[in-house]
């Protein structure tokens, strides 16, 4: 359609064959968007937190086992989700095809305000903390390094993943190799300590001494911490239609992630406990001592060490930035969103205007504040939306029980997984009302921009008028269009091509 058009006006190997986001990941590009996004910061900075809740090193294993296996049953969940609704956008498409716009509105618009770009934020300080700890060997690194350098950070990667889809998904899978040998360094140094006979720590008796018993909401508490480096499970599905042959890869690429991270978070804290006892975890900053410890501990790699976990990081941010922008995307396709956002350049088919606002929202949020205090709120929001989705999963099943769906998965999984999620969630509120009562008010002020900006179709003219012009604005400086539509995304949303003929009556060319 509109790629169409512009096409004939210009030169010809200029220009793509059909511009549409290209289907260019494969098995290991899927697992290594799984696992890259997982893997960011949180083994780096939870662990303290699930072991200061949980109140002893054995209860925090299990927390870290279990935390897995939750994730596990709820990818499971999305899996079957990602194959019956082929759409990309994940739990946002699903919850507004299932629930309808309101709930996917609030949804997505939780997302793009406060978890994503608060998440991405704490990622890229983390990355800068430790790239120039070994500058600030005596301290904690100044306040501007530390943003100066996130931001640059941001801004490189944000350039890269306009620039190329390809390169991007590179970076991807190099950076995801290089933080998985970066915690293969870490398991072997600890299997070492136990080789050499350094695990009383570990044996039962220790392991299970409680410092304080912990009361279930303190559980609940070292569970969400947890949730917070396992979070991310969900992102290959925000990128379905991007992947080669999803409804086998899909599946493929979830069964192999999830417990392969379980596998290596689990390890990784053995090795921490191994190296370091509870109470220098405990009284650890920490970003910074985790590292300092390990540092000690391995003497020759004490270079190595900051600089692989800021690769981790690294990684982190490129995998957000990807995945999150086409959150954005999808939600601008389904009119919840400005028309802009739901373009892609002509030449790279990258969606730009998408990405720019991640960065942008990222590099705020980074500026306003401690984004440390965050994370609670968006582990919150984030475990309320997998809760939403899944649920939406049972009712789906109620709602089209005739649909076709390729994965079908026990009608267990969904049961347990939100078994364990009401538990959860009603004792996080209850441990720490205030946390979880924001989290829910930041939600809820979606309820009147939904009802103002999407709901309320007859808006002045003039209101059109203004849109219009921005629109074509924007298509002129980032040359963006819309995307073609692939025949394989079962049938366009609707308010697609309405959108999409609006916007080229605005602009005339496109
Ligand atoms: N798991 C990531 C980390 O450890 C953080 C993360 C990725 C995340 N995706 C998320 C946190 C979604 C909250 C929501 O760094």
């Amino acid at each position: 359609m509109d790629g169409g058009t512009r096409r004939r006006g210009a030169k010809r190997d200029e220009l793509p064959e059909r511009v549409t986001l290209k289907k260019e990941i494969g098995l290991l590009s899927a697992c290594t968007i799984i696992i890259g996004n997982i893997i960011g910061s949180g083994i780096f900075i939870s662990p303290k937190g699930v072991l200061e809740h949980s109140g002893s090193v054995g209860l925090a294993l299990v927390v870290w086992v279990l935390g897995g296996g939750i994730a596990a049953l709820g990818s499971m969940c999305y899996a079957e989700l990602g194959v019956t609704i082929p759409k990309s956008g994940g739990d946002y498409s699903y919850v507004t095809e299932i629930f309808g716009g309101l709930i996917g509105f609030l949804l997505l618009w939780s997302a793009v305000l406060i978890m994503y770009p608060t998440t991405l934020a704490v990622i890229a300080l983390t990355f800068s903390n430790y790239i120039l700890q070994p500058v600030f060997p005596d301290c904690v690194p100044p306040y501007m390094a530390t943003r100066m350098l996130s931001t640059t950070c941001v801004l490189f990667l944000t350039w890269v993943n306009c620039f190329s889809v390809r390169l991007a998904t590179r970076i991807q899978d190099i950076f995801t190799v290089g933080k998985l040998m970066a915690l293969g360094l870490i398991i072997v140094v600890g299997l070492v300590q136990i080789f050499r006979g350094q695990y009383e720590g570990l044996t039962p008796q220790v392991a299970f001494e409680f410092s304080k018993t912990p009361s279930v909401g303190q559980i609940a508490l070292a569970f969400l911490q947890a949730s917070f480096a396992f979070s991310g499970w969900n992102f290959l599905n925000y990128v379905t239609e991007e992947v080669v042959e999803p409804q086998r890869n899909l599946p493929r690429a979830i069964y192999i992630s999830i417990p392969l991270v379980t596998f290596v978070y689990t390890l990784t804290n053995i090795a921490y406990f191994s190296s370091m006892s509870p109470e220098e975890l405990l009284s650890s900053n920490a970003v910074a001592v985790v590292s300092i410890s390990l540092v000690l501990l391995l003497g020759m790699f004490s270079t190595i060490m900051p600089i692989s976990v800021a690769l981790s990081t690294f990684g982190g941010i490129n995998g957000y930035l990807f995945t999150s922008s086409r959150l954005c995307f999808s939600g601008a396709r389904e009119g919840h969103l400005p028309s802009l956002l739901a373009m892609i350049h002509c030449k790279s088919c990258t969606p730009i205007p998408a990405l720019l606002v991640c960065c942008t929202a990222t590099i705020v949020i980074m500026c306003i504040g401690e984004t440390h205090n965050l994370i609670n709120y968006v582990s919150f929001i984030n475990y309320l939306s997998y809760g939403v989705t899944i649920a939406g999963l049972l009712y789906y099943r109620w709602k089209k029980p005739a649909l076709y769906r390729p994965i079908k998965v026990n009608l267990m999984v969904p049961t347990c997984y939100l078994l364990f999620w009401a538990l959860l969630l009603g004792f996080s509120l209850h441990s720490e009302p205030v946390v979880c009562g924001v989290g829910l008010v930041i939600m809820l002020t979606g309820v009147p921009v939904y009802f103002l900006g999407v709901h309320w179709s007859e808006k002045p003219k003039c209101i059109y008028d203004f849109i219009e012009w921005a629109t074509y604005l924007g298509q002129r400086i980032f040359f963006v269009v819309f995307p073609q539509i692939d025949p394989i995304v079962a049938a366009p949303p609707a308010g697609w091509s309405e959108k999409a003929s609006s916007a080229r009556k605005a602009s005339g060319t496109f």
